[in-house]
């Protein structure tokens, strides 16, 4: 059993995939093709924004915003304690400063925990509040109701971290359309997934739109040798765009699919376990199903359970932010990051795909629950 099956979504579209590739192949138009521009209406159709910029990767995604938002050296960047380190590690590369935010019960930036710390760099005064990176945790939409307010009563620009869901949505409305800038990755695993690395960015601005296009292509002009700004080589390669129209033509119906495993797996799991809670009115694109055990004894001993049975599992992530190796050091604040800390204990997650089998399910199932 794989924990994603990539291969059995390709044996499905395999007929317009291997077309795609072999037009690029036959195009030599590799890099921003026709494809890349397809794909990017076809996405920002169907996330309900007004501008798509594909890139090269989530990473470059969000670098490309918080260089096109100037950030920098004396901002401080507030981020939840429980996301992969992409969702901050531009930003300090840039020179921010990351303000670690324990997360709530969604496992998304804890709203509470946030204002506390934008209270206290203000206070501080060392720092100036400048953005709030939300991620929708494996695939989970944060509460952007309440993230909104907060950005808003403080002057704060809200970046929203898409790369674990594309497919979700909060009140009806497509993740990646929330706060001032969204950005999403196409690793392979991810809900929505090309053959190698990529990435996009979201904007209903149309200037923030002309700057990015500059900027992931090293700040062009008019034209590619006349440069106006630093940028980036980040651009998004043909081969993956045609693979990934396919894939967002189901992607709709793949998310469908994705409820009603998820919900096998809450109806088996939620007496013994923390299963995945979704925000009122929204729909979770499960980039990862997790189970969150009483302890980290519990947790161990049901991994190496299920390791002995052939069945795959991932922690996703062990480590908080703030106890990385390269933060260490790093000012918290005093604040009590609990939550994300717990999580990384006692969670782990087990195969979850939109073509995960009914005896693949049953078998998870049966070796967890004895
Ligand atoms: C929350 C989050 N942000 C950013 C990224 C970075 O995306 P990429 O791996 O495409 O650079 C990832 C991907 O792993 C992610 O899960």
């Amino acid at each position: 059993m794989e924990y994603i099956n990539l291969n059995a979504q390709y044996k499905r579209l395999k007929p317009q995939i291997d077309a795609n590739i072999q037009r690029v192949l036959d195009n030599s138009s590799f890099i921003l093709g026709d494809f890349v521009g397809e794909f990017e209406e076809k996405l920002a159709k169907y996330v309900g924004v007004k501008h798509v910029i594909s890139c090269s990767d989530g990473t470059s995604a969000l670098q490309l915003i918080y260089m096109a938002y100037n950030i920098g050296r004396g901002d401080a960047v507030f981020c939840p304690a429980m996301t992969f380190i992409a969702s901050i590690e531009p930003a300090c590369m840039l020179g921010a400063t990351p303000v670690f935010c324990d997360i709530d019960e969604h496992y998304n930036i804890c709203v509470e925990s946030l204002e506390r710390q934008i209270k206290r760099v203000l206070s501080e005064g060392k720092y100036t509040p400048k953005a709030i990176v939300s991620v929708d945790f494996l695939g989970s939409p944060a509460n952007y109701d309440r993230l909104e307010k907060i950005a808003g009563k403080y002057g704060l620009l809200l970046i929203e971290d898409a790369a674990q869901s594309m497919g979700a949505s909060y009140h009806g409305k497509k993740c990646g359309s929330f706060g001032d800038i969204a950005a999403t990755s196409f690793f392979p695993s991810k809900p929505l997934g090309c053959y190698g690395d990529g990435g996009a960015v979201f904007t209903n601005d149309d200037d923030m739109y002309r700057l990015l296009l500059s900027l992931r292509v090293h700040g062009k002009g008019k034209t590619k040798y006349d440069n106006i700004h630093i940028g980036l080589n980040s651009r998004l390669d043909s081969i993956q765009a045609a693979v990934l129209i396919p894939k967002l033509a189901v992607l709709e119906e793949e998310i469908e699919k994705r409820q009603m495993i998820a919900k096998k797996y809450d109806e088996a799991f939620g007496e013994r376990f923390i299963v995945p809670r979704i925000e009122e009115d929204s729909v979770c694109s499960y980039a990862q199903y997790v189970l969150c055990c009483r302890d980290e004894d519990e947790r161990g001993e049901l991994q190496q359970r299920l390791k002995s049975a052939d069945i795959p599992t991932l922690r996703y992530y062990p480590n908080p932010l703030h106890l990385l190796p390269v933060f260490e050091g790093i000012n918290t604040y005093g604040e009590n990051l609990e939550r994300a800390e717990r999580y990384a204990k006692c969670s782990f997650g087990i195969p979850f795909s939109p073509y995960l089998e009914k005896d693949e399910i049953e078998r998870v199932i049966g070796t967890i629950i004895l």
